[in-house]
């Protein structure tokens, strides 16, 4: 059997609105406290409308007061593993930090696991601008 939140985010891929790529994606978030909060990618006829189900499952969380991350799994239809793509690790980077599990589901019981740490190195953050701003005050 593979683990609770596998199944979670293979679950989200039912509510999937993909006309456009019929790629469907499903994500499973979750929180410090063990609440989980899922997605499913949301398409749109201007494609850039499109929601990316990793959002969803954040914008879920982070609307019920849960800013805080410990693992998140990301599933298609495809089964191929797929990981989350560059603004959804940088959106992900927001709330979590480098040692964020990111689990790509390849089915069955199979995975391939990483740390936002690996798939975002050197990310901009809070700090990156709060670090700029003490900068330029002490410059002034
Ligand atoms: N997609 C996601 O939902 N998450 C990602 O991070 C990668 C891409 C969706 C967007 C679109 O509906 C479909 O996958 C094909 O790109
Ligand atoms: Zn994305």
């Amino acid at each position: 059997m593979p683990e609770a939140l596998v199944e979670r985010a293979r679950d989200a891929l039912d509510n999937a609105y993909t006309p456009y790529s019929e790629y469907t994606v499903g994500a499973a978030l979750r929180t410090a406290d063990g609440t989980v909060f899922v997605g499913c990618n949301i398409e749109n006829a201007n494609y850039s409308n499109s929601l990316h189900a990793e959002e969803v499952a954040i914008a879920e969380a982070v609307k019920n007061g849960h800013t805080e991350f410990d693992r998140i799994v990301v599933t298609s239809g495809a089964r191929d593993g797929v990981t989350p793509c560059g603004m959804c690790r940088q959106t992900l980077a927001e709330f979590a930090d480098e040692d964020l599990e990111i689990v790509c589901d390849l089915g069955g019981e199979e995975t391939a696991e990483y740390t936002l740490g690996e798939l975002l190195p050197n990310t901009i953050s809070l700090d990156t601008l709060e670090a700029a701003a003490e900068k330029r005050d002490a410059e002034e």
